[in-house]
């Protein structure tokens, strides 16, 4: 059975979004975790499944990545699972994503779920990212302090980064069903209180470094002839030494020009933001369908299914998937980003199948 998340999206939007962290009672009222603590572990189990336990024993912070085989050395209290892009593995727990899948697609970035034992968290931290907190089985006692960018950060372990003693904003125990929506910056603290599991719905906010780094790399990529700096109106200077402010001005625009050229920017975020930020469950055909398979397959199964999470999206009347162009009629972009299962109705044009066989064929689409 689905959760069904009782948020007013306005007032959130308002009030909220981005702005402060807040605690929503039974937002899913009547919640049923959609996993156990076994199936995590079986999840950490695999390695192609990033998981991380960290424990915290007499004071002293210790941190391992996956993949695991054993948690019997733990004992029962100061340590917790956590298991990212639980989405990608997990069918029920995606459904958990669902809700929110009315915030922007491609700032979403996955499910993280974290099992915690009494005393378990991974101490007091701050996330360069937004995110929904919901409380499944068990309590969390949670502090939550204001944004402040003085804070001083320090490794309490080489892979846990942790902020000073802050002073709550919030300070408050979460039930099952309960959110807490924690905007970037603010520093927070989870802690069990039982046996717990927490669900996190994490929206990624792109830095201006990582997204110039990124469109350089495509710019060396796909525009591979110089574009040189000229100025042909240029005058004699006393003072040849000089970069002039009008010259400054001349080689930002050179340089913005590309970003604004609407074709190259659009291509590049389109594949940029459609690359995957954790392993998918994807299994490219071998051998691949011909067209004349693809079209009998259609016929036979009926159903096909888009690969859970994976990422897609409409940029103008363009569509990407995954790091790559989709070739097809802009109805059809339209109708792949919205039905994460395509029915018999859905596939009777040619056109659409010949422009959907490639990623068949790359296991981005599947038939049961
Ligand atoms: C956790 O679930 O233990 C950590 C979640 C977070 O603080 O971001
Ligand atoms: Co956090």
């Amino acid at each position: 059975m689905k959760n069904r998340l009782n948020i007013n999206w306005d007032d959130f939007l308002t009030n909220y979004w981005q702005k402060k962290p807040v605690v929503l009672r039974q937002a899913f009222p009547n919640f049923i975790d959609p996993i156990s603590p076994d199936e995590l572990a079986g999840l950490a189990v695999e390695s192609e499944i990033e998981s991380r336990i960290v424990t915290n024993k007499d004071g002293k912070w210790d941190a391992k990545y996956g993949p695991f085989e054993e948690f019997d050395e733990l004992g029962e209290s100061n340590w917790s699972l956590l298991v990212q892009a639980v989405d990608h593995w997990h069918l029920e727990a995606a459904t958990l994503v669902e809700p929110f899948r009315v915030l922007p697609h491609w700032q979403f970035e996955d499910l993280m779920i974290s099992y915690a034992t009494p005393q378990g968290g991974v101490g007091p931290h701050i996330d360069n990212y937004d995110v929904f907190i919901t409380q499944g089985m068990g309590k969390r006692r949670w502090k939550v302090g204001d944004r402040n960018p003085n804070y001083h950060q320090f490794s309490a372990h080489p892979a846990l980064l942790h902020v000073e003693a802050y002073e709550p904003i919030i300070d408050e125990e979460l039930n099952p069903g309960d959110i807490l929506y924690i905007p970037i910056g603010y520093p927070h603290n989870g802690v069990s209180l039982t046996e717990s599991l927490s669900y996190s719905v994490g929206f990624r906010t792109p830095t201006s470094q990582e997204m110039l780094s990124g469109f350089a790399d495509y710019i060396l990529d796909n525009v591979p002839k110089g574009i040189f700096y000229q100025d042909p109106s240029m005058q004699l200077s006393d003072k040849p030494y000089q970069i002039h402010s009008y010259e400054i001005e001349m080689l930002k625009s050179q340089m913005c020009a590309l970003i604004h050229n609407n074709e190259l920017f659009i291509d590049w975020f389109g594949k940029q933001t459609s690359q995957p930020m954790h392993e998918l469950n994807i299994i490219p055909l071998d051998p691949p369908y011909s067209f004349d398979e693809l079209v009998e397959e259609v016929a036979s199964e009926g159903a096909l299914y888009r690969v859970p999470s994976i990422r897609i999206f409409k940029l103008g009347n363009q569509g990407y998937i995954h790091g790559e162009k989709l070739e097809l009629p802009e109805k059809y972009i339209d109708l792949l980003c919205q039905k994460e299962q395509l029915t018999l109705d859905d596939l009777q044009d040619d056109t659409l199948l010949q422009g959907l066989l490639k990623f068949i064929n790359k296991g981005y689409w599947y038939f049961e």
